[in-house]
């Protein structure tokens, strides 16, 4: 018997993603696609990738009907205006927006600069990341997305975290390189193509919201964010500079990567001493749910330089989410996210 899934939002990349995925899960059965600007069309007239995958058509979200888990992939804010609704159309939610990422509602609105309209609901998801909340996603009936930036800056950090490497009087600075689609697919003018090609742009210099849930995730106070748009329509590399409260050598850094690496179908190290594939690099994992960690030491100046790879809506959104539900429902974590990506690409 499958479960029945139906995607909110999903005329949107995101939601286009969790689509895809989803259509090839094997316990999966999608019901219906919610999209307001392109009800009763075929999905394909939007995602040109799902031709002859699927002859669902969108409907709007005022259509729906009960089913086993709702996933959103909603704006910012859609979710927790209507989380009651939701919450009475299905048993199980998994929601991609920020709406549910942070504990704390006071958090909530020191980054979001506004109150939460559902504040009662935030205790009662769990964050979507299985790298940091494995044993709490098992069997929960509400988790929350992760931010793109927040996962790539996170799973870089987690080895170092884990081992308690951190000097803790030291700030940790994490500089994001990202493609376009972490914007959405409704245009701007700084997504506009004469805008936005081939650009270097640093859009969030300080302050990047995801700061948030990377340091609920981590229990850490000093995390800093720079993120700059580049010339990619999917991916983000984070490179985080961090400091070690005690000289380490190379190899207490391979254990603590190793460590963490073990046990994480999807986290793979990436540390070669030659050929030009190095280290982590978003391109190569377009389309795949795998985050490359690396990382390179200075041992006197106890700088560690972290990085991880991902793409920004498969580990960063879709995958994760995909990779969640498995944990909600009890299922194999990898099922249904076996794709490695492409190369050449
Ligand atoms: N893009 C990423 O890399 C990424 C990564 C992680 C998390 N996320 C999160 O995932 C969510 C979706 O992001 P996205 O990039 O997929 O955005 P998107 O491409 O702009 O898609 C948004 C979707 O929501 C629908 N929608 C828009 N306004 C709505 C409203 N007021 N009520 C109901 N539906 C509405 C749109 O469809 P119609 O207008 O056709 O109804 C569209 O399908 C966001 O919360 C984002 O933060 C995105």
């Amino acid at each position: 018997m499958s479960v029945r899934v139906s995607i909110v939002g999903a005329s949107g990349y995101a939601g286009g993603e969790l689509l895809r995925l989803l259509l090839d899960h094997p316990e999966v059965e999608v019901g219906q696609v919610t999209s307001e600007r392109h009800a009763g069309k075929y999905v394909h007239t939007v995602h040109p990738n799902l031709r002859g995958r699927t002859r669902l058509t969108f409907a709007p979200s005022a259509q729906l009907e009960p089913c086993e888990v709702l996933c959103l992939c909603l704006p910012h804010g859609a979710a927790q205006e209507r989380i009651d609704a939701f919450a009475a159309l299905a048993e199980r939610i998994v929601d991609l927006s920020a709406d549910f990422r942070l504990r704390d509602p006071a958090r909530y609105a020191r980054w979001y600069g506004e109150e939460h309209r559902a504040p009662a609901w935030l205790e009662r998801f769990v964050y979507g990341l299985p790298e940091t909340r494995r044993e709490e996603l098992r069997g929960a009936r509400y988790v929350s997305g992760v931010g793109c930036n927040a996962t790539a800056s996170t799973l870089a950090l987690l080895p170092l975290v884990r081992a308690g490497l951190l000097d803790p009087d030291l700030p940790v600075v994490v500089d994001l390189k990202v493609g376009s689609s972490e914007g959405g697919n409704k245009s701007s003018a700084a997504s506009h193509h004469p805008e936005r090609s081939g650009v270097v742009r640093t859009f969030a210099p300080t302050s990047h919201r995801h700061t948030a849930e990377i340091e609920q995730e981590l229990g850490l106070t000093n995390v800093h964010l720079t993120v700059t748009s580049v010339e990619a329509v999917r991916g983000a590399l984070a490179t985080v500079h961090a400091w070690t409260r005690e000289v380490v050598a190379e190899k207490d850094l391979w254990r603590a990567y190793r460590g963490v690496a073990k046990d994480e179908p999807f986290l793979r190290i990436v540390k070669d001493r030659t050929g030009i594939h190095r280290f982590p690099e978003p391109k190569l994992l377009a389309g795949s749910n795998y985050a490359d960690v690396g990382f390179a030491l200075e041992p006197e100046a106890r700088r560690v330089v972290s990085l991880c790879a991902i793409d920004n809506l498969v580990k960063g959104a879709a995958g994760s989410a995909v990779q969640c539900l498995n944990l909600m429902l009890g299922w194999e974590e990898t099922l249904g996210l076996g794709f490695p990506g492409l190369h050449p690409i």
